[in-house]
């Protein structure tokens, strides 16, 4: 049976497809059989994985399979890349499905769990890349979740949208301890111990210690040139730039928060 981890937060640009692809892709990598699912209207992921993700109409994507007047079998929306990952492709027109999902009410919120069940079998890990907000969609990805995680930048307005997402996540799942908020873009040198900890943004990490707890990682994502120039190139930076910094963090990442 899969492991079904969502990435999520109430916020564009908090770094969820970054580490959402990596982590799929670093699991691959281990031999574990990985489906990715994107939800998003951006296709980010889709975008990395394959070459013709944005010339697929909407019935080869998973907006046919999350249309509730469609409902197409999500199997047969899958498809297998040369980087060892299976993807779900999205549409730039997803935004019409969480609408779509929103009218059909309570019958919307489980479509993606009814979607998945003859799939959880053939994979290890099934991760799931979200929209930048709290939609229908993202409701049926938190679903069926066992593990959310909310990559957060370290600043003011993150850390509201991120209090947002958790409290979104307590009411429709009734608990937060497979809820995880993870920092990324965030230079070393601000942590504990770091050269820059007595700034105001070093200050910022001691707050987001004591405002998410429990369910802050203890690993964190460094801001990475190498990662954003491999996603230009349509890499992961893993491929781009296997020694860099950022990929032995990645690996923290997978170890503390996808494995367990
Ligand atoms: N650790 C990182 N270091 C540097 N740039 C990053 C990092 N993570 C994400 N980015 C960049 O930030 C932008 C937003 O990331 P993305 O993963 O698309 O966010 P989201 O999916 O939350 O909207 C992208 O340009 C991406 O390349
Ligand atoms: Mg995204």
């Amino acid at each position: 049976m899969a492991r079904i981890l969502a990435f999520t937060n109430n916020k564009g640009g908090t770094g969820k497809s970054t580490l959402c692809v990596h982590a799929a892709q670093l699991m691959a990598q281990r031999g574990e059989r990985v489906l990715l699912i994107d939800l998003t209207s951006q296709a980010t992921a889709s975008s990395l994985y394959l070459e013709e993700a944005g010339s697929l109409l909407e019935s080869e994507t998973v907006w046919a399979s999350l249309h509730p007047q469609q409902q197409r079998p999500l199997q047969e929306v899958v498809y297998s890349t040369d980087k060892g990952v299976d993807v779900v492709p999205s549409h730039s027109t997803m935004a019409e499905v969480a609408a779509q999902l929103a009218a059909a009410g309570s019958l919307g919120q489980d479509l993606l769990q009814q979607q998945l069940g003859p799939l959880v079998g053939d994979y290890d890990f099934i991760f799931l890349d979200t929209p930048g907000e709290l939609n229908a969609l993202t409701a049926n990805a938190l679903w069926v979740a066992q593990r959310v995680v909310i990559p957060t930048r370290l600043n003011r307005a993150d850390f509201s949208c991120t209090e947002v997402t958790l409290r979104y996540i307590g009411a429709l799942k009734g608990e937060l301890t497979q809820a995880r908020t993870v920092l990324t873009m965030l230079d070393d040198r601000y942590l504990p111990g770091g050269i820059w900890s007595g700034s105001h943004t070093g200050q910022l990490y001691v707050q987001a210690q004591q405002i998410f707890a429990d369910v802050l990682s203890p690993v964190t994502i460094p801001d990475s040139s190498d990662l954003r120039t491999a996603f230009d190139y349509g890499l992961t930076v893993m491929e781009y730039r296997p020694g860099a910094v950022v990929c032995q963090r990645l690996l923290q990442f997978v170890e503390h928060e996808v494995l367990l």
